[in-house]
């Protein structure tokens, strides 16, 4: 594996492999690599033949209170689990390479209506700074396809309706979210979590089964189930931002014939804001 930093060098090397007529799958992280990140890359091997992947913790996706600067950076450890994982090229970038005149002065993308709702409503300017750095990052990889975790399931769709609204030619792909033994799913910030939070911490993906198990069974009381599903987060000792079913497709509010829904939810626990969905097809 080749590891680069400028943006010249991705060009070269893409540019390359693209002259040979190879297909060239792009996982973008903020490293800190762990299992979960690994199936991203075994997903973009069955849709490719080079495989790129970013590592770059990307200031202008994080709030002024949030953990920026706190954020894990294991660099050399991410290096390692990308070659064994199979990965071509990795691009790790320092600020000034992405944000050359600062991030606060760079052109933004903002996708309106999904961005500001459910974890957009908690972290204004978050999705502002996703779909930013991730159509840049597309610009400089020029991926044929790239792969996302369909645990951040809403910044999976925000990305999915930036790509067709701007028609960006780089096909989307979610990947099931991968979780630990007893549930939780696999998250950089759970190393937040203290003994007793992480031993609480899967309840937060029981609860997302329930309430997936009464929509299963044909149940349409949306909103009852909501704030069950908060109650239930408080009770366990969560403090919840949002607990809601939607449309999976969009992100709406679900209709009693809706066929594919997700259950979304983000709560707090102690230092760490953990986010969780479950999707139902009925
Ligand atoms: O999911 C992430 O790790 C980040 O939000 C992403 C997509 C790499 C953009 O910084």
């Amino acid at each position: 594996m080749e590891t680069v930093t400028t943006i010249a060098a991705v060009h070269a090397r893409v540019r390359a492999w693209h002259k040979e007529g190879l297909r060239v799958a792009f996982v973008p992280t903020m490293g800190n690599l762990h299992p979960g990140h690994v199936s991203l890359i075994e997903a973009a091997r069955r849709h490719g033949e080079r495989f790129v992947a970013s590592i770059f913790v990307n200031p202008m996706q994080f709030g002024p209170n949030e953990d920026f600067a706190h954020y894990p950076r294991t660099p050399t450890q991410d290096e390692r689990m990308l070659a064994e994982a199979g990965c071509n090229l990795m691009f790790m970038p320092d600020v000034a390479e992405i944000y050359p005149n600062g991030a606060e002065r760079a052109t933004r993308i903002d996708v309106p209506g999904l961005s500001r709702i459910l974890c957009g409503e908690f972290r204004p300017g978050h999705f502002e700074g996703v779909a930013t750095i991730v159509a840049k990052l597309f610009h400089i990889v020029e991926p044929d396809v790239a792969v996302f975790g369909e645990k951040d399931f809403q910044q999976l769709t925000v990305i999915r309706r930036m790509v067709a609204d701007l028609c960006i030619p780089v096909q989307v792909i979610g990947a099931p979210t991968v979780r630990d033994a007893d549930g939780l799913a696999m998250s950089s910030r759970n190393q937040y979590l203290t003994p007793q939070e992480r031993a609480l911490a899967p309840r937060i993906y029981e609860i997302l089964t329930a309430t997936a198990k009464r929509l299963q069974a044909g149940d349409n009381e949306f909103a009852s189930m909501e704030r069950a599903g908060c109650q239930a987060l408080e009770a366990a000792g969560f403090k919840p931002d949002y607990f809601a079913v939607r449309q999976a497709v969009d992100l709406s509010a679900p209709k009693p014939d809706t066929s594919h829904l997700v259950v979304l939810t983000a709560a707090r626990l102690g230092k760490a804001r953990l986010i969780d969905n479950v999707q139902v097809r009925r």
